[in-house]
């Protein structure tokens, strides 16, 4: 067993009470490759912004999970050698089994997501009070979600949303004693989060999709006051990534995403966790594109991750700063 603690690893408890008391939302960055580690720990620590490190099942298959473990506790240290702490959480995104959070927390996480919304509601606050038993012993935070987000979670495939209940979140989070909680307001995983027949087009031609379901959020906050919200399926999908990948022989079409000023509003409420992982794969894929275009000689990996991971840090830069207002509160 490895406490996080060991680490220098911080749990999302006092960093949440921070971001909803102060009005704005940390920063869930998946990674599974070193480059955007680099970029996410690079972009946190000159923008001054606390971080949360997400690692979903793909990743901990793709990546292996003991190597992904020891280059979070790498980026504890690569923050210092950049000259300034930033609190840094490792977070299971999207855990799907009592076991897999298990081996999560005894292999130096500070935060597990427990992902029963495909479940029963009974067989969901089962699991996740399971899950919360066993996290509060090690000083483990949870998440857990209810609602279920349309589009693509891992392996499940929803057609629609699932809007959350307002009622049912005061039941699931006083039964389970959950830390946080994951909430399906419209928003979506991926790139294609609405279709253009959903939106509408504004003045300059740009397609508009539907707001969030702030009225469901609203009611939320009124019988929970204070309590830590997280939004999955945040990504944007900013058109110029689009832009550069079709230029570059890429085939995207009708790929949109969360507006930027959504996203603001929901920072600025309960909402403490913000889960953006497209928008980094849309800027590796242009930047990796556009050298692979213009530079067909090169043949150096270095040479397209190196401005890859440029993209992914001006990226992560705008995200705090402009985005989810963490940048200064680390
Ligand atoms: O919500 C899912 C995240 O974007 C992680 O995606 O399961 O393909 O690693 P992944
Ligand atoms: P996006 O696909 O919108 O980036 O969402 C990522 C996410 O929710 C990870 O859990
Ligand atoms: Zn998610």
């Amino acid at each position: 067993m490895v406490s996080y603690k060991e680490l220098g690893l911080v749990n999302s408890r006092d960093l949440f009470k921070k971001a909803v008391d102060g009005g704005y939302a940390i920063p869930a960055f998946n990674f599974n490759n070193m480059e955007q580690l680099q970029a996410i720990v690079s972009a946190c620590v000159e923008t001054k912004s606390p971080v949360i490190l997400q690692v979903s099942s793909g990743a901990r298959k793709y990546a292996n999970q003991t190597l992904l473990r020891y280059m979070a506790q790498g980026a504890v240290q690569y923050a210092k050698e950049l000259g300034y702490e930033i609190p840094i959480v490792l977070h299971l995104d999207h855990g799907d089994s009592f076991e897999l959070c298990k081996d999560c927390i005894e292999s130096g996480f500070s935060s597990v997501m427990i992902d029963g919304s495909h479940l029963p509601y009974e067989e969901n606050i089962a699991l996740t009070k399971k899950v919360v038993e066993y996290a509060h012993q090690h000083d483990v935070t949870v998440e857990g979600e209810l609602g279920i987000l349309a589009g693509i979670e891992d392996d499940v495939q929803a057609e629609h949303h699932t809007y959350t209940e307002p009622d049912e979140v005061v039941d699931f989070v006083t039964r389970t004693g959950v830390d946080s909680l994951a909430i399906s307001i419209g928003t979506s995983h991926g790139a294609f989060k609405f279709t253009p027949e959903q939106c509408t087009r504004n003045e300059d031609g740009v397609l508009v999709p539907p707001p969030l379901r702030f009225d469901i959020l609203e009611e939320i906050e009124k019988l929970l006051p204070g309590f830590p919200i997280v939004l999955h399926g945040s990504s944007s999908v900013p058109p110029q990534y689009v832009e550069t990948i079709n230029k570059y022989g890429g085939k995207l079409s009708d790929s949109i995403g969360i507006p930027e000023e959504q996203l603001r509003k929901a920072a600025k409420s309960a909402v403490c966790k913000i889960n953006i992982d497209s928008d980094g794969r849309l800027a590796m894929t242009a930047a990796v594109r556009e050298v692979f275009a213009n530079k067909p000689a090169e043949f150096d990996p270095r040479k397209y991750l190196g401005p890859a991971r440029d993209a992914l840090k001006e990226l992560y830069m705008h995200k705090t700063e402009k985005v989810l207002g963490s940048a200064g509160k680390a």
